[in-house]
């Protein structure tokens, strides 16, 4: 059985949102064909979509022709909208999650929900990640790396993911048992990287690394013990880097340890324990899963396939099921186990997910 952690999904139209706030920047979508839409920014395309981006029944299709019972649906993360008057990007958020809820709640055992919450303020987020997963049953939410502060930008300052004012996010989501699904995005040094797709290639694990060490460092995971926190794209760059880390820790503690006192390896699996923290297998090599399984343990990977994207795994978890040194139970861990344990879905109501005809989830 596979769960799918890491999956995009779009309402099929919105408002002009242009429009309807007063400024430009917001993503529109132009339908310009049967199965496709182009989704643009002004007068600029960002991507070319197509249905299975927004339409439930074609993404069940292709799930069914890759084995996958089940998806998490989360926002695209252009949507984040951190940069726009936060009344407005909680506006945006709300649209979007009662979108990803009802599509939950027309396909509970197919599907399960990741919120979007309008992160430049801290307390909004706070109240609508509430909403979610009181009133709409989500299980977590999707961040991005940092809260942006782009040329538009309406709100505070750019913050990273060790700001003392997200505290109480971290807060509400520790309470509502909300899990935290952090995506790279508006990555950085952008303006170097005008080819080679490199804001992806380069951008992406540089600007999850950032996240990552900004949250070990900066001892989030003291502060709030029972937070559950997943990072996109096996954690980018900050696997490889966790030497680095470490050293620095050691050497130069006048500048690394300011926050917080734990040497970052301790947050990685040691004997028997698995890491503190979870990441997702979307890694494109098998030499690098394995050293993410060792760093994490198979407990603390989970399938992510970035469906529907061309970056990202077209048949989810085939290359977890290519690697042969891997035990069944370590297989089971990290093709729907470790999704489970990081949402918080019963064991139960998931045993009932293989039965399509079963219960729903909640
Ligand atoms: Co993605």
């Amino acid at each position: 059985m596979k769960i799918d952690l890491h999956t995009h999904i779009l309402p099929r139209d919105w408002p002009d949102l242009d429009a309807k706030y007063g400024y430009p920047g917001f993503i529109r979508l132009e339908h310009h064909k049967p199965c496709c839409a182009r989704m643009m920014k002004g007068e600029r395309m960002f991507r070319e979509i197509q249905d299975n981006s927004w339409d439930p029944k074609r993404r069940i299709e292709e799930m069914d022709a890759t084995g996958v019972a089940m998806q998490v649906l989360s926002t695209v993360p252009v949507m984040f909208s951190y940069w726009a008057k936060p009344q407005d990007a909680l506006d945006l958020s709300r649209f979007l999650n009662d979108h990803i809820a009802e599509i939950v709640r027309a396909y509970p055992t197919r599907f399960a929900g990741l919120a979007t919450i309008p992160l430049q303020d801290p307390d909004l987020a706070a109240r609508e990640l509430e909403r979610c997963a009181r009133e709409l049953g989500l299980h977590g939410v999707q961040i991005g790396t940092h809260v942006d502060a782009n040329e538009h930008c309406h709100g505070a300052d750019c913050r990273n993911l060790d700001d003392a004012s997200l505290d109480v996010v971290w807060s509400a989501a520790e309470e509502l048992n909300s899990a935290v699904f952090v995506h790279p995005w508006d990555m950085m040094g952008k303006t170097r990287m005008p080819k080679y797709w490199l804001p992806w290639l380069v951008g992406m694990p540089a600007e999850t690394c950032l996240a990552i060490s900004c949250m070990t460092f900066g001892g989030v995971f003291e502060r709030f013990p029972k937070l559950r926190v997943a990072y996109a794209h096996g954690g980018g760059s900050y696997p490889f880097t966790i030497g680095r880390m470490e050293h620095g820790f050691h050497v130069r503690p006048d500048l690394v340890q300011t926050d917080n006192r734990v040497n970052p390896r301790s947050y990685l699996a040691t004997g028997d324990s698995p890491a503190r923290f979870y990441v997702d297998s979307l890694v494109h090599d098998a030499d690098a899963l394995k050293l993410l399984i060792k760093l994490f343990g198979a407990q603390r990977v989970a399938l992510g396939s970035d469906y529907p994207f061309p970056l990202g795994e077209a048949r989810p978890g085939q290359l977890i099921e290519s690697i042969q040194e891997l035990s069944a139970a370590e297989k089971s861990w990290l093709l729907s186990g470790t999704a489970r344990d990081f949402l918080g879905l019963a064991e139960q109501s998931t045993a009932a997910i293989t039965d399509h005809t079963a219960a729903p989830l909640r």
